[in-house]
């Protein structure tokens, strides 16, 4: 048994889900795992339903989503979990890390009394063994003189210390699953490798499993054991990392690795983004949602639900490969070089 096993997860909103009235689920009918100590990766371009997954399965939605499906963290079913248990579960099992740290701290306390105040209601330690603890937590992230930083608000740290701030918040208690939204996204480049980087450091030193969510492949390639990768609400592709990365199938797959920066590209070679945008979309229902941006579409395309199935060509020793296409890269065929998307697409 996975610790988190997402199953038949779909999320709908009154009104729908802003992609139109054809595709009214913001989330439909998303499946995965996410393996004690392991690091699952969760990945599509924007509006693809990522974050309302990982809110769906933290309770965090508005009361007027519609959620079906079941989310279950060792053994029991967070989705139908009363409210106060879920508050239990939240912050001590499950902690999450957001994209915009200025959003999830408060801004009137200071950042070593939320640091304490999680410990304290979590692990009952006392005042001054917990203020020890958050100096030490913010020294293991990488934030100088943290006996200083304890005394300070946010709002006077740097934008790639409030993201190490948060971290430390989110490990506090020891979660068994960091949930991690984008959690590098609003830094510059380099403080994202930074963080990056310690992010899979804490949680593969404290076993903890995460669920790693970004719409850039190349933040996965170096961090996930697994790969899930939703398109319009829907999961299109999931394997092992080595596998996807070495014979994605399904096209929109391997549009997303050509359009990720490459050492081992000629130089002054352009990157391939994926034709369109995701608003160009197909309703589910009528068949493949990638199908207006899809380099192979055919009639098979249009086949209402297409289902995600074990692709048959994967190598047994491969494992788990599901796939969502009427026609896939083939497998014999090496991923597409950038240059041939480039040619394709032009
Ligand atoms: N509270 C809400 N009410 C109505 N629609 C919503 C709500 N939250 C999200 N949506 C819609 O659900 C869809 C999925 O959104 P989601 O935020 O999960 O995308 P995402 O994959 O996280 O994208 P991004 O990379 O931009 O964060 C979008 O079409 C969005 O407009
Ligand atoms: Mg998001």
């Amino acid at each position: 048994m996975a610790l988190l096993e997402v199953r038949d997860l779909s999320v709908a909103f009154p009104g729908g889900s802003g992609r139109g009235a054809s595709s009214s689920k913001a989330v439909d009918g998303v499946t995965f795992d996410v393996e004690a100590g392991q690091v699952a990766g969760l990945v599509g371009e924007s509006g693809s339903g990522k974050s309302v997954t990982s809110l769906a399965v933290m309770g965090l939605l508005p009361k007027t989503a519609q959620v079906t499906g079941t989310a279950s963290f060792d053994g029991r079913d967070l989705l139908s979990l009363p409210e106060k248990q879920l508050e239990g579960v939240r912050g001590r099992d499950v902690a999450m890390v957001f994209q915009d740290p200025m959003t999830s701290l408060n801004p009137v306390v200071t950042v070593g009394t939320q640091i304490t105040e999680v410990l304290r209601r979590h692990t009952g330690a006392s005042r001054k063994a917990a203020r020890d603890e958050a100096g030490e937590l913010l020294a293991r992230v990488g934030i100088p003189a943290p006996v200083r930083r304890l005394r300070e608000y946010p709002h006077q740290l740097s934008g790639g210390m409030r993201q190490r701030a948060m971290i430390a918040i989110a490990l506090a208690c020891r979660p068994k699953l960091l949930i991690a939204d984008e959690p590098t996204t609003a830094l510059d480049v380099t403080i994202q490798a930074q963080v990056l980087e310690l992010l899979s450091d804490l949680v593969r030193e404290r076993g903890t499993a995460m669920l790693l969510i970004t719409h850039d492949l190349g933040v996965v390639a170096g961090l996930c054991d697994t790969v899930t990768v939703m398109y319009s609400g829907r999961v299109v592709e999931r394997a092992g990392r080595h596998e996807l990365f070495a014979r994605p199938r399904h096209r929109y797959t391997s549009g997303l690795l050509a359009s990720v920066p490459r050492l081992d590209a000629p130089r002054g070679q352009r990157l391939t983004p994926i034709p369109g945008t995701p608003r160009d979309v197909i309703g589910w229902t009528d068949g493949c949602a990638f199908a207006p941006r899809c380099t192979a579409v055919s009639d098979d395309c249009r086949v209402p639900d297409l289902p995600l199935e074990q692709d048959d060509d994967a190598p047994a020793a491969a494992g788990q490969h599901l796939l969502r296409c009427a026609h896939p890269v083939p497998a014999a065929e090496p991923p597409p070089s950038q240059q041939e998307q480039q040619e394709r697409s032009a």
